[in-house]
This record gives C-alpha cells, structure tokens and sequence, in this order.
C-alpha cells in the first residue's frame, strides 16, 4: 500500500490554497504535477552541467551529453524498446505523431487508406487528415458505441490490403476508456498495415512493452508523466525510422553538408534536428525512476480505488451522467448534470479549490457523438485521495443547486 500523505509531501504545490481553499486537483489528463526530485533535478542541471551536447569536447559537452543519452537508456529500458536508437527524443506526442505523419508523405499514394478511431485527441485526427489531403489517401474512422468502447467488429470490416497505417490511442483521454491495442495491432499487422499508438495518456498510468505490443510507433509527452513540459518520445521501430525520411533538416542529423547534397546522420540523431530541450530530456529519466520507485502496482492499485469511489459518489447526484461507461477504463470520470453546462460547473467547483477540465477536451468528435457541447473531466492520480473526491461531490452538488 502506497502512503499517499508521504507521497504527497513530495509534491509542493499540492498544499497550497487556490481560491482560499486546499487545492484539490483533478486535472492531470491535462498534466500532471511535479515531485520536488524533478523539480530539484532541472535546477541541478543548469546549476552544474548546462551545455549544448553532442557537440564539444569540453566536460561540460560530455557531462551533458552522457547526462542526457543515459536518460534515453532509461526511456529504452521503461518501454521495453530493442534498440536505444529507436528512442527519439521530442517536444511532445504531437511532435511525434507529426514527425511520423510528415514521413508518410513521402509513402502513401491515392487509394491508400489510413485508419484512426473515433475516440482520437485533435493530435492524433488532424495531421493524418493533412496527410491524406496531402498525398489522396483516404481516411476512415472506426466507430465507437454508446459505452465509448471502439467496435473491433467495424475495425475489422475497415481493414484491408488498402490499409496503409492504422492510428489509436492507448487511452482516450476524454473518456478514459482503455483500448485493446494488442488485438488491434495484431489485425492491422495481419493486412501489412503500420500502427501507430498514441500513448500520451496511458504512460502516467501503466508501463507500455512496445517489444510485447509489437507496435511501430508509440509517442508520448513527458508532462503527463511527472516530467518537465516541453518533453516527449517517439519510439518506432528501427526498420521504419530507417525508412521514413527526416523531419526537420538542421544541425546534428547529418552526416556530411554541400551545396550539392547532404547525407543524414544514423538514428536516432537523423530525426532529432537542433539543439533539442536539453534539461527537459535529461530529467524524463528523473520522472521515469519516480515512478518507478512509486510502482506502476501501486499507481494502479491507488487509481482503481479513486475511480470506483468517483464513480460510485457522483453518480449519486440526481441527474448526473457519465460518459465513457466501458469495462476498461483509466482514472478518468467525465460527467455532465442535466440541463447545466460544464463550463458554470467547472467554474462554481474552481473557486472551492477543485480543478477540473470541462469542454471538449480536444475530442469534439466524442462530442458529436454524444451531442453536448463538452464535459466535465475529473482526471485521478495516483497522488489523489477518496477524501478529495468526496469534497469535488460536495462542491458539485454545491454548484448543482446554484446553478438549477
Ligand atoms: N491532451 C490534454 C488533455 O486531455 C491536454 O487535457
């Protein structure tokens, strides 16, 4: 069992006041806080090894450079990856599924096909609909039900010798929901489609084997994670790293620069263009072991508990409907109240110290399924506790009686 008031300690900003009252947050789907061994970590980096790297042969170059290549290694060995050059270093999952998507350009050909699901964050429809406009392949969109599960009897009728790449999340981050990625893979596999998994909110809750999944791409941000912002991975698999071109031309992906041609460095330096957010990426491995000592376990043991209690709790509010009703779900409740927006909920709840996010959050398309305008989204980590849920139920029903 977790100690979670110990845990929480390490984490300075969860005691303060907002509004006058305790923080209560509950916005992690959007980020996630920072222990003070993170916190700690970024000064330490400045204060003692700040240098450009890969570049000089001074020691602070080669302290820095080490610094941050053992960090991949941590990322290699966290997600399972064969090769620490399948670990691209990024600003986010959007930087990663862009650089994926940005490769494709140069592959798909009208009559292609490309498959997202229904369930997908802006960052993962948008580029993929860019490149089907820019290259004419087709996009087609595997359907969700009424419990935000994806139907994998419509996935497979989609799949075809036409299917070029298949693209889902990992979790959906408006509903929570937990994708069977590993079946998904395997049928996509099986007509020589690639897949790429967005994975930005899976990491802070589970520890992806990308080597077991057999995926070809996973990205994921590292701020979800308790990492700095500005922080992210792109794992794929050495044969398509090898086969996708560049992302960004600049300093340290190449080999060797003319006017007439230029040659591109090995991977993973091919696709990590410029002086890259050093710091950022040497205290990702900082957040990794954090977790790791924490336990994914316990992690998961912790947010099992807060989600049935949140669920149990709020549905007690007359009503009170909850979207994203699945089996397999992450600690994650959206929730609407008869007649009231999620915007004047969201707002009433801020000013009792509870942070929520309310809207669509980056997933109109589950919105039009549903057809409301958004949600309120309480997202639970493993630092949360059932007596926070119990007064984000009370602040609701505060606000539910303000506002009815
Ligand atoms: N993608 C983040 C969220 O779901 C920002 O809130």
């Amino acid at each position: 069992m977790l100690d979670i008031q110990k845990i929480r300690a390490e984490f300075p900003i969860l005691s303060q006041t907002v509004n006058g009252k305790p923080l209560v947050y509950f916005d992690n789907g959007a980020t996630s806080q920072k222990p003070q061994i993170v916190i700690d970590a970024i000064a330490k980096y400045y204060q003692e090894i700040n240098a450009n790297i890969h570049r000089g042969v001074h020691t602070l170059s080669q302290l820095a450079t080490d610094a941050y290549e053992i960090s991949r290694g941590k990322v290699q060995h966290h997600i399972n990856a064969k090769f620490t050059h399948e670990v691209l270093f990024t600003s986010g999952t959007t930087h990663g599924i862009n650089l994926v998507t940005n490769g494709f350009a140069s592959i798909l050909k009208p009559g292609d096909e490309v498959i997202v699901s229904s369930l997908e964050h802006h960052s993962n429809i948008v580029p993929w609909q860019m490149l089907c406009e820019k290259t004419g392949a087709t996009l087609k969109v595997i359907p969700m039900n009424e419990d935000g599960e994806l139907i994998m009897e419509a996935y497979e009728a989609l799949l075809s010798e036409k299917t070029k790449v298949v693209t889902v999340n990992h979790i959906s981050n408006a509903l929570g929901i937990i994708n069977p990625i590993k079946y998904m893979i395997e049928k996509a596999h099986a007509v020589g489609a690639a897949v790429l998994i967005d994975g930005a909110q899976a990491v802070p809750h589970l520890k992806p084997d990308v080597q077991d999944l057999d995926c070809d791409f996973y990205a994921f941000s590292g701020h979800k994670m308790c990492g700095p912002t500005g922080t992210g991975i792109l794992y794929g698999k050495e044969v398509w790293l090898n086969k996708l071109p560049p992302y960004q031309g600049g300093g340290e992906m190449i080999k060797e620069v003319t006017f007439e041609k230029t040659t591109y460095a090995d991977l993973p330096h091919k696709f990590e263009a410029g002086t890259p957010n050093i710091a950022g990426g040497i205290v990702l491995g900082t957040a990794i072991d954090y977790l790791n000592t924490v336990g994914f376990e316990n992690i998961q043991k912790q947010e099992e508990e807060l989600l049935a209690h949140a669920t149990k709790r709020l549905l007690e509010i007359e009503g009170l409907k909850i979207y994203g009703t699945g089996k397999n779900k992450a600690s994650v409740v959206s929730f609407n109240i008869d007649g009231i927006h999620p915007y004047d909920i969201g707002s009433i709840i801020d000013k009792l110290g509870i942070a929520v996010r309310t809207g669509h959050h980056c997933a109109q398309p589950i919105m039009n399924f549903f057809c409301i305008p958004g949600t309120i989204r309480a997202s639970f980590s493993f630092y949360n506790t059932v007596e926070e849920i119990d007064l984000m139920v009370e602040a609701v029903k505060k606000a539910k009686t303000m506002l009815s």
